[in-house]
């Protein structure tokens, strides 16, 4: 059956300040934030659905989690809890590297990551610093309960999320998501952008298929149950969700709003559009403002990848506009969208026009920009796919390498790195790199890839498997929007993907206020989280 669009209004997650204000001086904040287990209302007609909610207490848990709003300079304290009960609301697989506790009904390991920050490696959720309730069990590399972070970063828009070792989709299937915007009012208001809580609305939006009882549904058993329990290559689902309500509506004014835009799906890519022709402004992407301000048409966006986008109803010529999405899945080359999971949300304008002060700046912010001259390391990383005999995916692995081989990454601390990303599968990854910024420069296919991965996947060196022959052919330049600053990008299936990484703050040549050499150290992986999972993840070790 078939759940009617448009019935349930758009929701502001409730706005938590992870800062405090005392004498007019705005101080750091130490926040409580929980998981529980609750029940959530998705839809009018479907009934409420057992899910894992972050919030200040159960009565107020919600999914997405509350919006925390931090300001520029000014440091957040979060003391995560876990009050999640003994038993997950969605089937795993034992079969993966895994984050398991010692004792039977042990609890559900957690850890909460915040996506884009730039933190100390003990705040920054690695996946073995994972803990069950009232920090019964802790994962290997655990070692602290408050987690610091410093906000010194460039404005944007963030996310938090679950990262336990094996679990991560799971725990975001079941609800663990949530935003996490910086503000810096200084650099900000002079641009002129909408700006207030009213017309500046974050947009979670994430896909679910539902049982007739309300339970979110997930296969128990996955695609090839010999080889996996419990494993699917991407999990796909029917119902899209924005902001904890599916295909929702939004009564907007006839003016403009920003609205940013998160990809919190594990595997979906949606490519946006409108379906009245109206446009998007992009002012930033995950994190950085761009230079300047991008007029786009529909806008692709993989698992975990953000935009931040200016919207001007005044320029509506209909009363309403649908947010549709067109975007195959897998992507690019699976399924072509359906009726369901074609739309997205409603958008309802009222009919008088209004005074509309904020404006579309013809700059925004220019970051100083990392020299490729400067770049004092070279890396290649493959990505590959291993199938087995009946031609089901078995792992994916980043230099055929599991999670738990040595460290091959080890940057120095302020250093400039160039990455050639060679994507051998016929999927398109999101790599999302913690603690450093990138650009992609370019992408260029590679011929003859049979050949080239044949040579990869025995000796799996890019440079004597004479990477040089092979990527010579199209080469593909990246979107105007896309040339900022970002952490996660879309390494296309058959390319090598050409990147700039920085272990350094962008906007300033300060170094990290923290050891960012310390353990547990940091991760790089596919943000499709299913891959993540099964183990597209390696560790990331900053030098001196
Ligand atoms: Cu959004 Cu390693 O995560
Ligand atoms: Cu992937």
């Amino acid at each position: 059956t078939q759940l009617e669009m448009f019935v349930d209004e758009l929701q502001d997650m409730p706005r938590i300040k992870g800062f405090d204000t005392i004498n007019g001086f705005h101080v750091p904040n130490s926040l409580h934030i929980g998981m529980f287990h609750r029940k959530w209302k998705f839809h009018r007609d479907l009934p409420p659905t057992p899910v894992f909610a972050y919030g200040t207490s159960k009565e107020t848990a919600t999914v997405p989690g509350p919006t925390i709003e931090a300001l520029q300079g000014i440091e957040t304290y979060v003391k995560w809890k876990n009050y999640l009960p003994s038993k997950h609301i969605l089937p795993w697989d034992p079969t993966i590297p895994m984050a398991i506790p010692h004792t039977r009904n042990g609890g559900i390991p957690t850890v909460v990551h915040l996506h884009g920050g730039i933190d100390e490696p003990d705040s920054d959720g690695h996946s073995g610093a994972w803990f069950t309730a009232r920090f019964k069990e802790c994962g290997p590399t655990w070692s602290k309960k408050n987690y610091h972070y410093h906000n010194f970063q460039h404005p944007g828009t963030l996310w938090y999320h679950d990262h336990a070792m094996g679990l991560t989709r799971v725990n975001l299937l079941a609800g663990l998501v949530g935003a996490y915007i910086i503000r810096h009012p200084r650099l900000e208001l002079p641009l002129g952008l909408p700006y207030d809580e009213e017309f500046d609305r974050p947009l979670i939006v994430f896909d679910r298929s539902f049982r007739i009882d309300g339970s979110i549904f997930m296969n128990s058993t996955g695609n090839n149950p010999s080889i996996h329990p419990q494993w699917q290559p991407e999990y796909f689902g029917d119902a899209i969700i924005v902001n904890g309500k599916a295909w929702p509506y939004m009564i907007v004014r006839r003016r403009k709003y920003k609205f940013r835009i998160i990809n919190a799906s594990n595997a979906r890519f949606f490519k946006f559009y409108f379906d009245n022709g109206l446009g998007f402004i992009h002012v930033a992407s995950d994190s950085a403002y761009n230079e300047r301000p991008v007029m786009l048409n529909e806008i692709l966006l993989a698992p975990s990848e953000i935009a931040d986008v200016v919207v001007d109803f005044s320029k509506s010529n209909s009363d309403s506009a649908i947010l549709t999405n067109n975007a195959p899945y897998p992507y690019p080359s699976g399924d072509p969208v359906n009726e369901s999971n074609s739309k997205v949300m409603k958008f309802i304008i009222r009919a008088n026009h209004e005074m509309d002060k904020s404006k579309i700046p013809r700059k925004l912010i220019e970051y100083p920009s990392a020299k490729l001259s400067s770049a004092s390391v070279t890396r290649y990383i493959a990505m590959y796919e291993y199938t087995s005999d009946v031609d089901e995916p078995t792992h994916l692995y980043i230099n055929g390498k599991s999670y738990e081989a040595a460290v091959t990454e080890t940057p120095k601390v302020g250093s400039t790195e160039i990455w050639y990303v060679i994507n051998l599968t016929g999927d398109n990854h999101p790599l999302h790199i913690h603690l450093g910024l990138f650009k992609a420069l370019d992408q260029t296919e590679l011929v003859d890839i049979d050949k080239f991965k044949e040579c990869m996947m025995k000796i799996n060196d890019a440079i004597k498997c004479r990477i040089d022959k092979y990527a010579h052919g199209e080469k593909v330049e990246v979107s105007a929007h896309e040339k900022g600053w970002k952490n996660v990008y879309k390494m296309m299936p058959g390319y090598v993907t050409k990147i700039m990484v920085r272990f350094s703050y962008i906007h300033s040549n300060r170094s990290y206020p923290f050891d960012a050499t310390a353990e547990p150290g940091y991760v790089y992986h596919c943000h499709i989280l299913d891959h993540e999972d099964n183990v597209m993840m390696r560790p990331l070790k900053l030098t001196h």
